[in-house]
Formats: C-alpha cells, sequence, structure tokens
C-alpha cells in the first residue's frame, strides 16, 4: 500500500444540488453578496465554480491572492511545511518565522518599523496595534477616519466606520472619528478634494481635542480607504496626519492589509506617501490567500512595552506553516517583479477603464494606485450621484459573463467596484474582464432605461 493511500483523503462529494442546500441548511450567514453557486477551485486569475464553469476573479479572492491562486511557490510551502512543521507551542519561536521577520523587518519597511509579531488575520494585527499604542502611551482614545475598516473583533469594529456597527451594544470608548479624505466628493462643497479633506482633517482634530479626556493613545488609517470606496488621500494629507499624531504624541497605525507588498506599486503605502507609521499592520498581501497577519513597529516601542508586559499570547501567534507561506509570496514578489508589474499591469487596466469612462458618462470617476483601482458609478457626472441599481446590476451581469467583481455601496459614500486582480494577471485576461465589463454596462444600462 502506497504511504498516501493509507490516510485517503475525502472520496467523491455529494451531488452539487445537494451541497448547495447544505450551504443553505448548515451554514451560518456572515453578511456582504453571497453567491448561489459554490465554488470548487481556483488557479492564477480563475476561480472555477460548482458547474466547471471559470471565472476571471478581478478581486484576488477576497483581496489576497496578490501573486495569483494556488501559486506554485505557495502549493511548495505548504508541502514543505508538511515536511517541517504546521504548528509548535506559542513559545517555540520557528526558525522560519525568524527568517520571515528578518526579510520584512530588514528589505520590506523602513527604518525604525523593524520587529513583526506574526498572527492569522487582519483584525488580530490592528487588536495588537491598539493594544501596543495604549500600553506605550498610557492613553486609550482612538482617532479614526469615516470610511475605515480595520476588522470585526471587538477592538478593530469600534474604530470601523465602513462596517456594520448596529446590534452589536456598546463599542469600545474612547474612539473618536473623523470625515475621511474623498478627492471626488470633497465633503466640503466648492473646495478642492485636498482643501477640503485638509479642512475636515483640521476640524476633525480641534473636535478630538474639545473631546479628549487627555488620554490620547492611536491615530489609526488605511493609507488608501478600500472598503470606504477605495479613496486615495493627498500626499500633504498624510504627512498632516503624521504630525498630528507627533503633536499629540500618539502613535499613528497603518492599517496596510491591502497596500502592502507590492499591490500598489510601492512595499508598503507608506513608502508611497513618504510617511513612516510607528506601527504598521499587514495582512491579506503577505499571506496570499492563507491566514498571515503582522504587527510591525520600532525597537523601542517594542522594548517599551515589552517592559510593561505586553502579551498577544494566542494559539496561532508564530506559525510556522503561514510564515513558511508568507516566505514564498514575498520571495515571489521579488522573483517575478511583481512591484513593478503592478505599476505597468496598473497602468494598463486603469487605461482600459479610463477607455470606458470615456463612453459611459455613468462612470464618473476612475481613481486608485497600482492594481487597486476604484470605479465610482454616477446617475450623471454633474451630480455625481451614486448609481446603486447599476452597480447591483452590472456587478450580477459580469458574473453571468464570467467575471467576478466587488461592489461597495453606500448610500453616504457612493457606488464604487473595487477592482484588485492578481498582480499576475495577464493582459489577455485585462482585455478579457474588460471586455466583459462593457457588455454589462451596456446592457445594464439598456436594462435601466427600458425600465423607465
Ligand atoms: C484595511 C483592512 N484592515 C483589516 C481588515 C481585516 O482583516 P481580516 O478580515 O483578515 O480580519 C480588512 C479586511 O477586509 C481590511 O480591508
Amino acid at each position: 500500500m502506497a504511504e498516501d493511500d493509507k490516510f485517503p483523503t475525502q472520496g467523491d462529494a455529494p451531488p452539487r444540488e445537494d451541497l448547495r442546500a447544505a450551504a443553505r441548511d448548515y451554514l451560518v450567514r456572515y453578511g456582504g453578496d453571497a453567491f448561489p453557486n459554490l465554488f470548487r477551485s481556483a488557479k492564477g486569475s480563475i476561480v472555477i465554480d460548482d458547474t466547471g464553469r471559470e471565472i476571471l476573479d478581478f478581486t484576488s479572492g477576497q483581496m489576497c491572492a496578490t501573486i495569483g491562486h494556488n501559486h506554485p511557490a505557495i502549493v511548495a510551502a505548504v508541502n514543505r511545511a508538511g515536511t517541517e512543521a504546521f504548528h509548535f507551542f506559542s513559545g517555540m519561536i520557528p526558525e522560519v518565522v525568524a527568517e520571515l521577520a528578518l526579510r520584512v523587518g530588514r528589505d520590506w519597511v523602513s527604518a525604525p518599523l523593524k520587529k513583526s509579531i506574526f498572527v492569522s488575520t487582519g483584525a488580530e494585527s490592528n487588536e495588537i496595534a491598539l493594544r501596543m499604542a495604549k500600553m506605550y502611551t498610557g492613553g486609550y482614545e482612538v482617532l479614526a477616519i469615516g470610511g475605515s475598516w480595520h476588522g470585526v473583533t471587538g477592538g478593530t469594529s469600534a474604530v470601523s466606520f465602513a462596517s456594520d456597527r448596529k446590534g452589536y451594544g456598546v463599542s469600545a470608548p474612547g474612539v473618536y472619528v473623523m470625515p475621511e479624505p474623498n478627492m471626488y466628493r470633497p465633503y466640503i462643497p466648492g473646495m478642492s478634494g485636498e482643501a477640503s479633506a485638509l479642512a475636515c482633517l483640521e476640524l476633525g482634530l480641534k473636535m478630538f481635542d474639545m473631546a479628549s479626556s487627555g488620554r490620547p493613545a492611536a491615530i489609526i488609517v488605511e493609507p488608501i480607504i478600500s472598503a470606504g470606496g477605495v479613496l486615495v488621500p493627498p500626499k500633504s494629507y498624510m504627512k498632516a496626519l503624521r504630525e498630528a499624531a507627533s503633536a499629540r504624541a500618539m502613535m499613528l497605525i497603518f492599517d496596510e492589509a491591502q497596500t502592502a507588498f507590492g499591490r500598489i506599486g510601492y512595499r508598503t503605502a507608506a513608502e508611497l506617501f513618504g510617511v513612516t507609521p510607528d506601527i504598521m499592520t499587514v495582512s491579506k498581501t503577505l499571506g496570499g490567500g492563507l491566514p498571515l497577519a503582522a504587527a510591525i513597529t520600532s525597537q523601542a516601542i517594542e522594548e517599551d512595552v515589552h517592559a510593561k508586559g505586553f502579551t498577544f499570547y494566542t494559539s496561532h501567534v508564530s506559525d510556522p506553516l503561514p510564515a513558511r507561506v508568507g516566505l514564498a509570496v514575498i520571495e515571489t514578489i521579488e522573483r517575478e517583479h511583481l512591484i513593478e508589474r503592478a505599476k505597468s499591469t496598473g497602468a494598463y487596466l486603469r487605461a482600459g477603464l479610463v477607455n470606458l469612462q470615456n463612453r459611459f458618462e455613468a462612470i464618473g470617476d476612475v481613481r486608485g494606485e497600482g492594481m487597486l483601482l476604484g470605479v465610482e458609478l454616477v446617475i450623471d457626472r454633474e451630480s455625481r450621484l451614486p448609481n446603486h441599481r447599476l452597480g447591483a446590476l452590472t456587478t450580477q451581469r459580469c458574473f453571468e459573463l464570467g467575471l467576478s467583481m466587488n461592489i461597495r455601496r453606500r448610500p453616504e459614500r457612493g457606488s464604487v467596484w473595487r477592482i484588485a486582480p492578481p498582480l499576475t494577471i495577464s493582459h489577455a485576461e485585462i482585455d478579457r474582464g474588460l471586455a466583459i465589463l462593457e457588455q454589462a454596462l451596456g446592457e445594464s444600462l439598456d436594462r435601466l432605461a427600458r425600465e423607465k
């Protein structure tokens, strides 16, 4: 008997309809738009559903599969972990975790950022950042930005404003929020996007100072506000945020779940903006589809909180399997020059989207950086009113035609496609996606015109 046969993997799956029924009957629904189909496999920029149909993935899964689904380097890393170790006692630091910490701290972030802690999810990494900031400063107040998404755990949902906050009772005290910088739809009418963003920041800080109990701890921000509509702040905004944090002895936390490790054509958004946070969190784009996240800070902050007894001791802190995968992800980004590719492929994709914008009045704005792009749908360009129905119809039609798109719909914030394909996607695949998008948009507009 061959070694593998002693431990057979599961046999034939039940029929498709039974599995769809099982999903309906036995799974808790967790929000978001769920597809009626189930899904079977994924490779590169393609996902395959339970009918065997290939669908082009313009969201890299949940913005994670930056180097493509099931990249051979990731598969090899998982296999290698199978011969080494998946998991240890949390006090045993695996060699591969030390190696990953070295690579991240030395090659991917700028001084004084240096020391990492590796966990599983983005929310966890932000919980770490918040706990570190509170312990370091002795404060507890956190200033967050409108439209933000930092996770759904207790601490992170308290500082998130793109997610649903209603129905879960009292959230963490000491959280303040200021309006997000929106260059397309400035909050202050008559002002430029940048002037409005800076004015909102000034007002937001004034309100915070007024309300503060004198125990500030952190400002937390996604350098590109993704779930809130792919909003790219002006550089002046990020610099002002840095100054505001320093002036108040608050930690500046950059949540780079979506922006680090090449997606935007830079190592990190901190590099793009020329602003260094006190704590950076990374997740989706480091794990490449497997659960891996990190909080990265300076030696001085790490030493301070360690001396004060900092703990974040979990079952899966420093696990070797995801670390092996993270190492494979960053080696692949380097080997395949994916940062440069994010720039060039991003420019190609953006040009295609701008081309569509030139033909469809309903595309009000195309924005973003590298391969993290936003396309905003409007009723007309004059009013800039969000076109939610068109967004929903077109997204649905795209899926029927073989393209998976993610639309963010918020009454106050517009109707925005978040387009973030794997950095490894080919021009031919982008062309195919754009052709589907064009057809779906045209058909949906026709349908809306008929309904009038
Ligand atoms: C910017 C950002 N931060 C944090 C998170 C939370 O990460 P996770 O879902 O892995 O907990 C997300 C998830 O979408 C995110 O987009």
